[in-house]
């Protein structure tokens, strides 16, 4: 029975404490999403003062109400960021790694604006993301195949920007990808053929060659197939250079030989000199 009633007591103390944390933590704001946004804000230039009131009292706590927020932009849920939306607004600057740190987010809108630098790898951690569109913007470097980590993406627009190497393989396993476009970007390689192709379960066609336009050194369906020719000529230059290699080879191993004769004939020439001229005693 004294056991009992000290589980008892015990339980009381844990749902005081729990009911404690959960009456806290609208009032204080969720400490990951006011860092999130707080960096964000450091790494985002913002020339024509859009973002006038993302300031700290705000960060701090950025989803006051159930399901609103002060901040240009910022959508919540449940007390958590879970929509960023800043299009249109002639932001600059670069997205902080930091926006990982907005954990419930579920929708990354950063369209229109002159951003630049690269797409951080850290998005990946974003496990809800369902949305992310960082289309018309100055993004440079590589789409990192991580970003198939974001299991619930079914929107990825990256167009118009300066994005360059492959895309990768990894993001045609995003069973719920229902809008891809990385058109106009400096792309090259191979279109991953899960994203061009038909779906394996062969009844929904995925995207086509309007996801993938403008992007100079991109190949495959549903572009053009304009490897072929590239692949002869590359056969051929290695053609050229192995022949020159070997053409090269014959003619110098060649002169060695004429110059070791040559020599050799004088050696013997000045020998016979030699013996000639010896004194014969
Ligand atoms: C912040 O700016 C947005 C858009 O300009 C506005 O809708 C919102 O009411 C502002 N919030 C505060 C607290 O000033
Ligand atoms: C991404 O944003 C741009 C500009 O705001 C918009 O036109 C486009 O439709 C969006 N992409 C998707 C797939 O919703
Ligand atoms: C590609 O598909 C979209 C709809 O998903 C359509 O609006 C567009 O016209 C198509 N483009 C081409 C070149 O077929």
């Amino acid at each position: 029975m004294p056991a009992n009633h000290h589980r008892f007591s015990n339980r009381i103390v844990l749902l005081f404490l729990l009911t404690l944390e959960t009456a806290r933590r609208p009032a204080s704001g969720d400490s990951n999403d006011a860092a999130c946004l707080a960096n964000l804000h450091q790494t985002l230039e913002d020339p024509a003062n859009n973002l006038h009131n993302w300031t700290k009292p705000f960060f701090s706590n950025p989803c006051p109400a159930v399901s609103d927020s002060h901040l240009r932009g910022v959508t919540c849920n449940n007390g958590r960021v879970y929509k960023l939306s800043l299009t249109n607004l002639s932001l600059r600057g670069s997205i902080s790694p930091l926006i990982s740190s907005c954990t419930n987010l579920q929708s990354l809108d950063l369209s229109s604006n002159q951003i630049s630098g690269e797409i951080p790898p850290e998005i990946q951690s974003l496990s809800n993301l369902a949305v992310l569109n960082l289309s018309s913007n100055r993004l440079s470097g590589e789409i990192s195949p991580q970003l198939a980590r974001c299991s619930f993406l079914n929107v990825i627009d990256l167009h118009g920007n300066g994005l360059s190497g492959a895309i990768p393989q990894q993001l045609g396993t995003l069973a719920r990808l229902s809008a891809f476009d990385v058109s106009n970007n400096r792309l090259s390689g191979q279109i991953p053929a899960n994203l061009g192709m038909m779906r394996s379960d062969g009844n929904s066609a995925r995207f086509n060659s309007s996801s993938f336009a403008g992007n100079k050194k991109l190949y495959g369906y549903p572009l053009e197939e304009r490897e072929r020719s590239k692949g002869l000529s590359v056969m051929a230059i290695v053609g050229i250079g192995l022949g020159s290699g070997v053409a090269s080879l014959v003619i110098s191993f060649t002169g060695v030989c004429i110059w070791l004769k040559v020599t050799e004939k004088k050696m013997e020439e000045e020998e016979g000199k030699i013996s000639h001229s010896m004194p014969v005693y």
